[in-house]
């Protein structure tokens, strides 16, 4: 597990023709993984999710091409450099098929029930089990309050200390918000909010609906689920990235003996690109796991929130994990009218086929996650990143600030836009 991982070099083939690939057409795709000085915290944290990351402090790589794009190391991945496309990734595709996993899931009877006469159910495989949405998203939901097992400069509050400051809520539109505390100075950790599901599944179809993402330098905001006894029970990880990224990066976190069968997005038939290798064992990628990263500057950050956000979906079957993105104007039909099928929805983001990585050994009972951490093992290290869609100058640089943590305990007003607001979140199952 604590195995040292020397300066690899991947150079990636160039990505096929398909339109799905435009952005990585013609470019070479370099990346660069190295060790880094957290090494205690995954001791630390061995049993806790997405928790486990590694920290890897962020290279630029330097640009000798227009052609080329350039990617820095970050938490566990690449952050592209250049390029600046971006695109939905939802054109033509192979579509998925309909799930054919063994889903089950078992709710907690806080939950709010799902309701038995969802729109349109005949043309969906998938049965709605869990909606969280508007004055009752909270409910199913359990505040988690230990110290952040990434290592962050913040402090979980239960639910009626969110409630009562004001971190958590339901605004005029009825969506849910997320806060950071914005006091201007804190003396130790700046609070924030950090959910579990009550719910827990085994295959499934999770579909996001948020207007806003945190964003801001010092933030690394999560949406994840998460099984038992990690890495054992698999982490997959929906939307993830730091500080004023604009491009987000979905990954999954296995024991040993589960592997990408191909780098190549075309081969893979996706629209990201793999930025971590090709094992997806956290004890053999240095904790990293099978990375994929959206070239899409609208997936993420203020990009995403510019745009009214959009939705997220990560379809977990027998076939594999799949996670799309779908901008706001541009969410399928079927997805807003309750019936959704995959089959409508292009090319997927990512997607771990089964074919290297048995869906039942590496993956089961995961509950869905919330967090907006500060600082620890990826916004921190990657503090003086630059270069790279929506940090395009450093944090140190555009804070003046010389750490993340010095700046979140003095800078509340940065924190602003440092929320989640969530129109739902839905859980499915496959339909008997
Ligand atoms: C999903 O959509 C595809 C393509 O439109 C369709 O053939 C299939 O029947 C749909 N699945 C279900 C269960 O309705
Ligand atoms: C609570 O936070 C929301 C979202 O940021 C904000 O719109 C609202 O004005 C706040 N309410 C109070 C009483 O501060």
């Amino acid at each position: 597990m604590y195995l040292r991982v020397p300066l690899i070099l991947f150079l990636l083939a160039s990505a096929g023709p398909s339109e799905a690939n435009i952005f990585a057409r013609g470019s070479e795709h370099i990346l660069r993984s190295i060790d880094s000085a957290h090494r205690h915290a995954v001791k630390r944290s061995s049993n806790l999710a997405r928790d486990l990351r590694r920290a890897f402090s962020p290279i630029l790589v330097s640009q000798d091409s227009s052609s080329q794009s350039v990617y820095c190391v970050t938490g566990d991945g690449l952050t592209e450099s250049g390029g600046g496309s971006s695109g939905s990734g939802s054109s033509g595709g192979s579509g998925s098929g309909s799930a054919s996993a063994k889903a089950s899931g078992t709710a907690s009877a806080s939950a709010s029930a799902a309701s038995s006469s969802s729109a349109a159910s005949s043309s969906s495989p998938w049965k709605l089990q869990q909606s969280y949405e508007g004055n009752s998203f909270f409910s199913g939901w359990t505040f988690f309050t230990a110290s952040d097992p990434t290592d962050g400069t913040v402090q979980y509050v239960d639910s009626g200390t969110a409630s009562s400051a004001n971190l958590t809520g339901i605004n005029s539109a009825g969506n849910a918000y997320m806060r950071v505390d914005t006091t201007q100075t804190v003396s130790g950790n700046r609070q924030s909010v950090r959910i579990t599901t009550d719910y827990t599944f085994t295959g499934g179809l999770v579909i996001l609906d948020a207007v806003h993402i945190p964003t801001g330098c010092g933030t690394w905001p999560a949406f994840w689920s998460d099984g038992p006894n990690w890495p054992n029970g698999g982490e997959i990880d929906i939307v993830e990235g730091v500080n004023s990224l604009t491009i987000n990066q979905a990954s999954i976190h296995t024991s040993s003996g589960c592997n990408l069968p191909s780098g190549d997005s075309s081969t893979l038939g996706i629209s990201g690109t793999i930025v971590g290798g090709t094992n997806c064992a956290a004890a053999e990628s240095d904790d990293s796991g099978c990375g994929v990263q959206s070239s899409n500057t609208n997936s993420f950050g203020a990009g995403f929130n510019s745009i009214g956000g959009g939705v997220y979906t990560m379809q977990w079957t027998d076939e594999g994990i799949k996670v799309w993105f779908f901008q706001r104007s541009s969410i399928p039909s079927d997805i807003s009218s309750g019936a959704p099928n995959s089959s409508n929805w292009g090319t997927p983001l990512s997607f771990w086929p089964s074919t290297d990585c048995t869906m039942s050994k590496y993956f089961y009972d995961h509950q869905a996650i919330f967090d907006t951490t500060l600082c620890g093992q990826w916004a921190g290290n990657a503090w003086g990143q630059s270069g790279v869609p929506g940090q395009e100058q450093s944090c140190a640089a555009t804070t003046g600030v010389s750490t993340c943590a010095e700046y979140v305990a003095g800078h509340g007003d940065g924190f602003a836009n440092a929320y989640w607001e969530v129109k739902s979140v839905k859980i499915y199952q496959e339909s008997s």
